[in-house]
């Protein structure tokens, strides 16, 4: 398969990022037998209609006789929407090719269920970067955690007189926002609002906000005070198990813990870090604030081990990505 084989269903599933919880951002390229691009769809908000009957509708008699391709299996349940499975079958799609089963066991069967009534289906198992927070939380049964953090090479967080502005520099803050739009919310600690009263907003580069905003959310029972974060408005719970189960409810599925190292470290004890985000400068402070304030393990063979998912260049920064 080559890298970037049906790249469109890929795409679309990416362009709906942090907008579909608690549903997943799933997309849809539909393509004629002779391989152009008939129609994309992508999940919509909550209530609205999944990928593949976007695609679907987009595509409308052209969809007779496509190859579907799809980044998570066609649901096979009766949700708000229909089976997504009868849809393709009605709207005679000939071929379906999906990239991850459906772990939620009503919904999964969708690919039998064509595969039953004649449609060639081809399971091609690849990891797609955009469900990967929606999988984690359907097998844990929790919102998903990515903790992010700027660290020097030798690994502090801020300085000793607390400051951390800038660790980074603006090609890898530029990406935080971008990565903001497509989180759920953001989680930061009492201590780093009142220490660096941070907007936690999703920026461009000129400054000017976004189009989608993650909520913001604050950890601590300390007073946030008048004019911080006022902005957009923000959500304060006590502690973190309280802030995960609230947001789990709310029904947010991915969520970026910003810090600081107080916060960082009750979530790597709680053991609720799937994945990391560490945007590492070529700066030193010898000391400082660390990552994580506490001994996680005793041994080296009790480490929190993570696997490499991703390096990337940002300016003169790398962003480390990996995952538990
Ligand atoms: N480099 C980076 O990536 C980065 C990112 C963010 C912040 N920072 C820096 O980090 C510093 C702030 O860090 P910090 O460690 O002082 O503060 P923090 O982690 O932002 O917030 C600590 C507060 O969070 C609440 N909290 C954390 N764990 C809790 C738990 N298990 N149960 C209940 N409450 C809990 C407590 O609030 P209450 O005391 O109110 O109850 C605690 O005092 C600043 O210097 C900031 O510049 C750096």
């Amino acid at each position: 398969m080559q890298a970037n084989q049906w790249a469109e269903a890929i795409a679309a599933g990416d362009a709906v990022r942090g907008t579909t919880s608690p549903n997943p951002p799933v997309g849809c390229a539909l393509y004629s037998p002779s391989g152009e691009v008939i129609a994309t769809g992508a999940t919509s908000p909550v209530g609205g209609p999944h990928a593949e009957i976007n695609a679907l509708r987009a595509a409308g008699e052209k969809a007779r006789g496509a190859h579907a391709v799809v980044t998570l299996e066609p649901c096979n349940h009766q949700g708000r929407t229909g089976p997504c499975s009868h849809a393709l079958e009605q709207a005679g799609i000939a071929k379906l090719t999906y990239f991850t089963a459906d772990p939620n066991p009503a919904a999964a069967d969708g690919a039998d269920y064509l595969r039953a009534r004649g449609v060639d289906v081809e399971f091609l198992p690849r990891p797609v970067e955009a469900l990967q927070p929606w999988l984690t939380s359907v097998r844990e049964q929790r919102v998903s955690v990515t903790a992010k953090f700027a660290a020097t090479v030798d690994g502090f967080t801020a300085a000793v007189d607390g400051t951390s502005k800038w660790i980074t520099g603006p090609a890898a803050r530029d990406f935080v926002h971008e990565d903001r739009e497509t989180r759920d919310a953001i989680v930061v600690g009492t201590g780093t609002v009142l220490a660096d009263d941070p907007s936690l907003t999703a920026r461009y580069p000129d400054g000017s906000l976004r189009k989608r905003q993650p909520v913001r959310v604050v950890v601590g029972k300390r007073k946030v005070p008048e004019g911080h974060l006022s902005t957009l408005g923000f959500v304060q719970y006590p502690n973190p198990e309280e802030a995960m189960a609230q947001l789990w409810e709310q029904g947010m599925r991915d969520v970026l813990v910003e810090g600081g190292a107080t916060l960082l470290t009750s979530f790597f004890e709680l053991g609720v870090v799937d994945r990391i985000q560490a945007y590492v400068a070529p700066m030193l402070l010898g000391q400082g604030r660390p990552i994580v304030e506490t001994a996680l393990a005793g041994t080296i063979r009790d480490a929190h081990r993570y696997s490499l998912t991703g390096v990337r260049t940002l300016g003169n920064d790398v962003l480390i990505e990996m995952e538990r």
